[in-house]
């Protein structure tokens, strides 16, 4: 097999560094030299850009190596779960966007799915209450995983390289270890104490017992070992054989309900995307089980009857009719998005300008809506933003985004021991119970309850833009809700306000999700003035941190060169292209 030399080194402690890496094995006709880059990188051969510098190193090796964009997509995924444990996976999910050079698109579903012992009472604890320990944090709260039959299905449709060769490097990776960035050194450090009450998780992700340093070698055997498995056997070595049983057995100590059945049914399948368009840009985006893709539509479509680009980006005015837009487009969220293949999502009526036109007209310009809990009976809290979305587009034009989870930071913090990756805890996607409502905001809707083999709603919405037949940009974004709004606002900010794709990127976002009747605004969003004006309008406003990680690649209309654009909140975002 072809083992490649670790190439890359992180310097410790350099905010902004040029990473320099060139794979030595090409000689005289060799492509150029690949670059990867924390800020804003141009190339014209093949970009990719995703949360941490050794998985955009592999990708872009791969397209350098004759791969196509599936291909490093395949690679980046695969590294990622090496070296950003806190999202990247094999033992989650997610969604792969797909555009073709020739303006043709699919989506590849390969969300977990609830194992077959799954019912909608499932979450509930002897006590005969709801419990949010059961729904979010145990052997219950795991979905059967998603990952590996998604790429080997993407792989096998539309792949170029051999299966061998894209999961390799991280074989790799894990097996000789890659040197940990000050970010995950300080999540893995602010994580250690959790971790011991799983000590597979705990051996694996310190350095017997003691925190990873910035520069230190992050070693993952077993994991080396699964993904050695993956690549020899491609979707069956993880689904059937020693993965599968080392898996089933983690489930049955701890009280899952996944069995060596449940891994052998999973599926991943393709799908059409939901389409839209946005003053003349063609909007290419998630289906259901993501709720990702029809909400964003039905917004941009509401936005399209208002003359956005008048009004001043940031200005109450502008966040004015975002808020208004979210709040309708998360209340029929609620109501309506769930897993189409266990029940009737009506996705053309919610993306119809029509319905916008409907939805539109209920919008004041100088007031703010109420969100109407007594609808349906409310809404979960915030999320955390540990997901990870990344972009590709190889130099034929294909392009794809890709956004994949383990629901939590650390999904279910269970490492499967002997097998070295950690589990999702997806479930917790799923409604709690049937009719239940809390004080948080719960919903008991019927769509999104637990079913054996359904696919829990999510947010996710990795997104491609196109003009013209042109292709214009690749986004995407962790962060549980507010994916959706952040995805919003980079087109918003985009095609409206003409930023940069970098400023596009960078300025600060919002998010409302309906309820919460509650408008979140990134520090610094607007000035005091300008939130006492938005109050005015009957807005509340909540300040915080920093909203979603979005790595994004846009084509420069002028000269047809790729732009990456790791996302500024992420320290470890990087562009690697050549
Ligand atoms: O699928 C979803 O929408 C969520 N499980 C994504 C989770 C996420 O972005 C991280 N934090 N909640």
């Amino acid at each position: 097999m072809n083992r490649r030399p670790s190439v890359l080194r992180l310097v410790a402690g350099s905010a902004l560094t040029v990473l320099m890496a060139a794979a030595c094995t090409h000689s005289a006709a060799a492509p150029p030299e690949l670059t990867l880059e924390r800020g804003v990188l141009e190339s014209k051969n093949g970009v990719v850009v995703s949360a941490y510098p050794h998985a955009s190193r592999v990708g872009a090796e791969t397209l350098r190596a004759g791969g196509n964009a599936i291909d490093a997509a395949i690679a980046t995924g695969l590294a990622l779960a090496v070296t950003h444990p806190a999202a990247g996976n094999i033992g989650g999910g997610g969604f792969m966007v797909i555009r073709f050079p020739d303006g043709a698109s699919t989506v590849i579903d390969f969300r977990e799915k609830a194992p077959l012992r799954a019912h909608p009472e499932m979450f509930v604890g002897e006590d005969g209450e709801y419990s949010f320990q059961i729904h979010h944090r145990s052997h219950l709260a795991v979905g059967v995983p998603g990952t590996v039959a998604g790429f080997a299905l993407a792989h096998e449709r539309y792949g170029r390289s051999s299966w061998q060769d894209l999961v390799d490097p991280s074989v790799v990776l894990a097996r000789d270890g890659f040197e940990v960035s000050e970010r995950l050194a300080r999540s893995l450090e602010g994580r250690l104490e959790a971790f011991r009450d799983y000590p597979a998780t705990h051996a694996q992700f310190s350095r017997e017992g003691e925190p990873y340093r910035p520069g230190e070698m992050l070693v993952q055997s077993d994991l080396a070992g699964t993904l050695e498995r993956i690549r020899d056997q491609g979707r069956d070595g993880f689904y059937a054989g020693t993965t599968a049983r080392l898996l089933a057995e983690e489930m049955v100590r701890g009280g899952g309900w996944i069995t060596e059945e449940d891994l052998a049914r999973y599926e991943a399948i393709e799908r059409e995307p939901v389409t839209g368009t946005y003053r003349g840009y063609d909007i290419i985006s998630m289906a259901p089980p993501s709720s990702g893709g029809t909400a964003l539509v039905a917004m941009l479509n509401m936005l399209e009857g208002f003359d956005v680009a008048a009004m001043e980006a940031g200005s109450p005015e502008h966040a004015h009719h975002l808020i208004e837009a979210m709040r309708r487009a998360f209340r029929d969220r609620a109501m309506f998005l769930a897993d189409p293949d266990f029940s009737e999502v009506p996705v053309e009526r919610l993306t119809s300008k029509a319905y916008a036109d409907e939805l539109r007209a209920t919008i004041q310009a100088e007031a703010a809506s109420m969100s109407a809990p007594a609808d349906i009976a409310g809404e979960p809290g915030w999320e955390s933003s540990e997901t990870t979305h990344y972009s590709v587009v190889d130099g034929d034009g294909m392009a794809v985004s890709v956004t994949y989870t383990l629901e939590g930071g650390y999904g279910s913090y269970i490492t499967v021991p002997g097998a070295g990756f950690l589990l999702n805890n997806e479930m917790g996607d799923f409604n709690g119970r049937p009719g239940l409502t809390d004080e948080r905001g719960l919903i008991g809707t019927e769509p999104n309850l637990a079913r054996p083999e359904q696919r829990m709603l999510s947010s996710m919405t990795p997104t491609i833009l196109a003009r013209d037949g042109e292709l214009v940009a690749v986004i995407g974004s962790p962060g549980g809700r507010t994916i959706i709004n952040t995805v919003l606002q980079i087109v918003v900010n985009l095609v409206d306000f003409g930023q940069s794709p970098e400023e596009a990127v960078a300025s600060r976002r919002l998010h409302h999700q309906w309820l919460p009747d509650v408008v979140r605004m990134e520090d610094g969003y607007m000035t005091e003035s300008d939130a006492a004006m938005l109050a005015a309008l009957g807005h509340e406003i909540s300040w915080g941190r920093g909203q979603g990680i979005a790595h994004c690649v846009f084509v420069d209309p002028d000269s047809g060169m790729l732009v990456g654009v790791p996302d500024p909140r992420d320290s470890d975002g990087t562009a690697a292209g050549y």
